[in-house]
Formats: structure tokens, C-alpha cells, sequence
């Protein structure tokens, strides 16, 4: 069964997005090399995202560099969202629940991850215990304030163990 993995690049002080959900920051990291990212990119079968990441700001918007991934992933992709666009969208399905949109992404990924985007869908992967993984790529930057990485006041402690053989910072979540 697919695995629910949450990927995302933290400035060095735990954002996500920078104040006003601002992301022009990302954009000189994700011109480095990055062969895990690429590695990553390669086993992704599907994407489950927030609302609020799927609107928001995209430095590269209007280019082939457009959507996740730099403009490089290609396959299906799951929004969570309480108001569906009434105008379908190509490739994209409108899901108003968690798990509903957690199993339909499932089946669309086969064995490959589930690729969470959105730090707030995350969190409630996490306290569902629906996570697997978390893959969090640091950018040398401080941004001071935004969206953080993992926001959960009054959250338990979740333990997490390092995928044997990472360097990056790969996490299993231990359930
Ligand atoms: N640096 C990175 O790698 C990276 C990666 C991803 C995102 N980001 C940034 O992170 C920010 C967004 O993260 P976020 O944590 O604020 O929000 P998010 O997780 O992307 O989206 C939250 C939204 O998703 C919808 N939603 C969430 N749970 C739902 C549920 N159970 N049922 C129905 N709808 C649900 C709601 O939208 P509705 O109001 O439509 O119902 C909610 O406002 C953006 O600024 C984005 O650019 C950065």
C-alpha cells in the first residue's frame, strides 16, 4: 500500500512560507542539485495537497517551472478542500475530507508514496496517525516568521527514526 509521506523545504528557522505566504525565497534552492529530491520525484504516484499550498504563491507561475516540484511532477493530484472550484480542473480531484481524500490518493499511488503538501494537512495526517514519513529539506535562510513547518499547540510527542541509509533528514513516523 502507498505510504503517506510529508516532503517539504524549512528555512533553517522552521517556515515553510515566509510572512504572507511568500515563496520567492524557494526559488534559488530548488535551482541546487538535489539528488534525493530527484529520487523522491521518481517514486511520488501521488500528490495530496492543502488548499491553502494549491492557491497560494508560486514564484514560477505562468511558467514551464509552474506547481510542485518545480514544474517537474506530472501525475495525479488530490486537493483538500471545503469549496471545490465549480469548474473542473484537469488532473486535479477536489476532495472535502481527510480520509476520503487520503484513500482515493492511495489507490492512485499503488505502491508508490503519497506526497503530502501543506503543513496544515500534514498536522492532521499526523494526529490521525495516517503519516509514514517526513522528509524535510533545510534552506540556508531565516525568514522570521510565516507558515511553520509543523504548528500543533498542544500536540503530542510524536517520535520519529531515521530511514537507515539517508542523509537527509528522512523520518519514519514511529507509530
Ligand atoms: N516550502 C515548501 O516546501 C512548501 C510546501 C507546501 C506548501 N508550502 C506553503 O505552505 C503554505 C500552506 O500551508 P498551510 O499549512 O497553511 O495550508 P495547507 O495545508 O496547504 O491548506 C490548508 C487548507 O486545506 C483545506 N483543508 C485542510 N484540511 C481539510 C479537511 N480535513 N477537509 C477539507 N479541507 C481541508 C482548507 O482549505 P479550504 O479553506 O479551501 O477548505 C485549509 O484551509 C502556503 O503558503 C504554501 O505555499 C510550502
Amino acid at each position: 500500500m502507498a505510504k503517506l509521506l510529508y516532503s517539504a523545504t524549512a528555512s533553517l528557522d522552521g517556515y515553510i512560507a515566509g510572512p504572507g505566504g511568500d515563496m520567492s525565497w524557494l526559488t534559488e534552492h530548488l535551482e541546487a542539485e538535489n539528488p534525493t529530491a530527484e529520487r523522491l520525484l521518481a517514486d511520488i504516484g501521488a500528490i495530496l495537497v492543502g488548499n491553502r499550498t494549491f492557491g497560494g504563491d508560486d514564484p514560477n507561475r505562468g511558467t514551464d517551472k509552474e506547481g510542485a516540484f518545480g514544474g517537474q511532477y506530472q501525475g495525479p493530484v488530490f486537493v483538500l478542500t471545503h469549496r471545490p472550484p465549480a469548474e473542473p480542473d484537469p488532473g486535479v480531484t477536489f476532495v472535502g475530507d481527510l480520509h476520503g481524500a487520503v484513500a482515493q490518493a492511495r489507490e492512485a499511488a499503488g505502491d508508490r508514496y503519497v506526497n503530502i503538501l501543506g503543513a496544515d494537512v500534514a498536522k492532521q495526517c499526523i494526529r490521525a496517525g495516517l503519516l509514514d514519513e517526513i522528509l524535510i529539506f533545510f534552506a540556508p535562510v531565516l525568514l522570521g516568521g510565516g507558515v511553520r513547518m509543523f504548528d500543533d499547540p498542544g500536540g503530542t510527542e510524536v517520535r520519529l527514526a531515521p530511514i537507515p541509509g539517508e542523509t537527509a533528514h528522512w523520518y519514519r513516523v514511529v507509530h
